[in-house]
């Protein structure tokens, strides 16, 4: 089958990035999705199997800090879109263990980046984009104005201790645990590579997901 585009979510077996591959799996049966991940104790194929059997699906099973596996993969599959998920994601394991944090969400992001842009340069970046997905932990924290929330709605439907800012994509970036350390770090360097080579980028910092 010849596919229109070829594109790799990275962390496609974690909570966000099995929506994400589901939803591309079935809106787009001209694109090949290849889901790239290492399967830590945070990642679950079984998310998927209602898409395993899918002719447009593709999973690898890789660490992105491998640098020569990523190469290969992007290369062999041709993929000009990266969705880039993988990460390590629990703010309390990173107060325990900030060294695989950085490993995984840093130099992970840069092998991505690296490898994208050895692949796509030479070849022109139109219709390359590398879309990064980060956290709004990285601005840190809002101020809880209402500390009582709105006491005549229920705590279920949004009744609890809420703040009156919002974090823009002005705000100045202020992390506070290695996990947003090392998401805030991994942001600057896809800006860095945006900046520097014109590596076609987005980077969104989403606040917590919950259900599908
Ligand atoms: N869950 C949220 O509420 C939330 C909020 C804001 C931002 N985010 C961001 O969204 C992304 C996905 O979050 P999630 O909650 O689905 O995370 P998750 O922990 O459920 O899934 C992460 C996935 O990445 C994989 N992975 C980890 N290290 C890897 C490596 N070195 N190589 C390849 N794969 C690796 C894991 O196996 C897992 O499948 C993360 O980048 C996270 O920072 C999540």
């Amino acid at each position: 089958m010849e596919y229109g585009k070829t594109i790799m979510i990275t962390g496609g077996a974690g909570f966000i990035g099995s929506h994400v591959v589901r939803l591309f799996v079935n809106k787009y049966p001209r694109y090949r999705i290849i889901n790239l991940d290492k399967l830590t104790y945070a990642g679950n194929l079984a998310n998927l199997k209602d898409v395993e059997g899918r002719p447009n699906y593709q999973f690898v099973k890789a660490d992105i800090c491998d640098y020569d596996k990523i190469r290969e993969v992007i290369s062999s599959y041709d993929i000009t879109g990266i969705i880039h998920l993988a990460a390590e994601s629990h703010v309390d394991r990173s107060i325990v263990d900030p060294f695989t944090f950085a490993r995984t969400n840093v130099m992970g992001t840069l092998t991505l980046l690296q490898a994208a842009r050895e692949y796509w340069e030479p070849r022109g970046y139109e219709a390359c984009r590398f879309y990064h997905i980060s956290t709004d932990e990285v601005y840190g924290a809002l101020e809880l104005t209402r500390p009582d929330g709105n006491p005549s709605a229920g705590r279920e439907c949004g009744g609890g201790p809420f703040g009156d800012d919002f974090f823009t994509e002005t705000t100045r970036y202020q992390p506070h645990s290695p996990y947003s350390a090392a998401k805030a770090s991994s942001d600057h360097f896809v800006r860095a590579y945006h900046d520097t080579y014109g590596l076609p980028s987005v980077v969104t910092n989403c606040s917590n997901n919950y259900g599908p």
